[in-house]
């Protein structure tokens, strides 16, 4: 059976308008990465994407596209896959010559590079948009609104010029907007849909504290390392009881090579006043039940408990029996 794009919609999105019932990826987008060394020297790099997890490699030598996960393809057909593949074939070695033709006309300067960045995404209230950038030596270059060429304020006149001439490639744009606008929403819809099981997944972290490099004499770096979560959505807070430390600073969010997740936050503090801190991490697997981690308080109370109340009821064992016993040869006539 093949579901039409609102009914695909209503699987994505089960819980209609509340947010938090779709976790998980709502974009897919294309990067291509072109390094010129010089005149003769250049090499493409493409990769396919849902928000930031790679689905697609591209072989620049043999000109094949690499599917990292059994369902990258979504719900195209094999023949349709054939066609891209061949586009994206024709486009690398178009792309690359008409780069270096136009080298010199641009005074682009050897060695440079060419980025470009195009997808489409679900937007709130369950259409889909879609986008198509380019930057040159990592500055903004140009984008395309509707089907127009749109030069970036960083790309100055050259990207004035450039836009006007790639507007001349009318067969171009006309394939780049029916991919855009046809193409892609529907392979989007697709996708989400064969990976959803991956996707939608619940993965708990593991949480874990130590100390880092000391900020100055008398003071403590605590750091709370959160590690192996899926989707990527978390919060981490060093708090004292219910009250959460300002001064909180956290990591960038790190891959891990499975598709999950690293961040640390971290703490500085007064050597004197650590104690009494924990770390509290919320993640929507761990369905409301935080993670808490205590700062110096490695043993539980039950071992506080053995550790204390034990030996001391021991003592009391023994100097009642001595007492006893005591009392009883006394007594003896
Ligand atoms: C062009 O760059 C490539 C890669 O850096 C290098 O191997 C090659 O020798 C260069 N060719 C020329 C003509 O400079």
């Amino acid at each position: 059976m093949e579901l039409l794009p609102f009914q695909l919609l209503a699987v994505l999105f089960p819980g209609g308008d509340s947010e938090d019932a779709f976790q998980g990826p709502t974009s897919f987008h294309l990067i291509q990465i072109s390094s010129f060394a010089n005149s003769t020297w250049a090499r493409n790099q493409g990769s396919g994407w849902l928000d930031d997890l790679q689905i697609h490699g591209w072989d620049s030598d043999s000109g094949t596209a690499i599917f990292l996960k059994p369902w990258s393809k979504g719900n195209m057909s094999d023949e349709e896959l054939a066609e891209l593949v061949e586009l994206f074939q024709v486009y690398f070695f178009l792309f690359t010559q008409e780069i270096q033709g136009y080298a010199s006309e641009f005074q682009l300067e050897y060695p440079f590079e060419i980025q470009g960045i195009a997808g489409c995404e679900l937007r709130s209230g369950g259409s889909i948009g879609s986008f198509l950038k380019g930057a040159l030596g990592g500055l903004d270059f140009l984008s395309f609104e509707n089907d127009t060429c749109v030069p970036a304020p960083e790309g100055g006149i050259r990207s004035r010029i450039f836009c006007a001439l790639i507007m001349q490639y009318k067969i171009a744009i006309y394939i780049v907007k029916k991919l855009l606008l046809e193409m892609c929403p529907r392979y989007l819809l697709g996708v989400l849909d064969a990976g959803k099981a991956e996707l939608q997944r619940q993965v708990k972290p593991e949480a874990w504290l130590s100390s880092g490099p000391s900020p100055g004499p008398g003071r403590l770096l605590l750091v709370c390392h959160v590690s192996g979560f899926y989707p990527k959505p978390v919060r981490v807070r060093w708090m004292r009881g219910e009250q959460e430390q300002p001064g909180t600073r956290h990591s960038d969010l790190l891959p891990n090579a499975d598709w999950t997740w690293y961040l640390r936050a971290t703490l500085d503090v007064a050597a004197g006043e650590a104690a009494g801190l924990s770390c509290r991490v919320t993640h929507s697997s761990l369905e409301g039940q935080d993670i808490i981690l205590h700062w110096g308080q490695p043993i539980s109370i039950g071992l506080i408990f053995l550790a204390i109340i034990v030996p001391s009821l021991i003592l009391l064992l023994c100097l009642a029996l001595w007492y006893m016993r005591r009392r009883s040869y006394r007594d003896i006539p």
